[in-house]
């Protein structure tokens, strides 16, 4: 089976202030999440999407589904304090309702990259089926500089061998789950990205095409931009 978790516990501090958490906010005609969630709802290999949220905001999000999405079926449960529990949160949901074997996937999406395409959960469901993990990524178009102190430029690696980390990020379910519990808890604090936790016990990681426009609300600077993409789309 299939299933896809979009990510949506986060408070969203560097929007600054809000009226709602920025996954609830209203881009063009419909709340980011619900945009985010469109995709995924048509894609006929899925078989139960998830929405974990905050437990203070899991009725709002029930009413926002019934008034945007009133035919989906579209479950919503509880996130956890970091992006990482929110992950276990999504793995430990699939587990309690549903059967799993190792083939199981579970495609693992940021509620707040409401670009995300069809093609783009496609391939990483093809990606996972072959390979085990992946991850959605574009290649990096500034030069990137690292600095271990902040101060002075330790190194420049070749940009062409450099990519930018976006979201669908995919697994099968099991062996996700069994390496986010291996973690030592210095390991949970410092390995906030299921597929860096990948790379490090040593596991392949397929890289899949993703888009300049499958950005991230992150800013309050990214909404007009945001907007700016949903109308060029139009
Ligand atoms: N997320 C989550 N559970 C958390 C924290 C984050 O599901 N405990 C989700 C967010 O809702 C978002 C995605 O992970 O869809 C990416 O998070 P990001 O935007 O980096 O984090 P936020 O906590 O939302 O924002 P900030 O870091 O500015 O507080």
């Amino acid at each position: 089976m299939i299933f896809a978790a979009v990510l949506a516990g986060g408070s969203g501090s560097r929007m600054g202030a809000t009226a709602l958490p920025k996954q609830f906010l209203p881009l063009g005609e419909k709340p980011v999440l619900i945009h985010t969630l469109d995709p995924f709802l048509r894609i006929p290999q899925i078989d139960a999407v998830f929405v974990l949220t905050p437990q203070d905001w899991i009725e709002y999000t029930r009413e926002q589904l019934h008034t945007y999405l009133p035919d989906a079926d579209v479950e919503v449960t509880a996130a956890g304090a970091t992006r990482n529990d929110t992950l276990l949160c999504a793995i430990r949901y699939v587990c309690a309702h549903y059967p799993v074997d190792e083939e199981t996937i579970l495609l693992t999406h940021d509620a707040v990259r409401p670009f995300v395409t069809k093609k783009m959960i496609e391939e990483n469901i093809a990606a996972v089926r072959e390979d085990g993990a992946c991850d959605t990524v574009i290649p990096a178009t500034d030069t990137i500089v690292r600095s271990a102190d902040g101060a002075f430029i330790a190194d420049i690696p070749p940009r062409s061998e450099l990519y930018q980390g976006q979201t669908p990020q995919s697994f099968r379910l099991l062996e996700l789950q069994r390496t986010v519990e291996s973690l030592s808890p210095e390991e949970t604090l410092s390995l906030t990205d299921a597929c860096k936790i990948y790379t490090v016990r040593g596991k392949k990681v397929r890289l899949v095409a993703g888009s300049p426009s499958n950005m991230k609300i992150t800013y309050a600077d990214d909404l007009p931009l945001a907007e700016a993409i949903l109308n060029a789309r139009k």
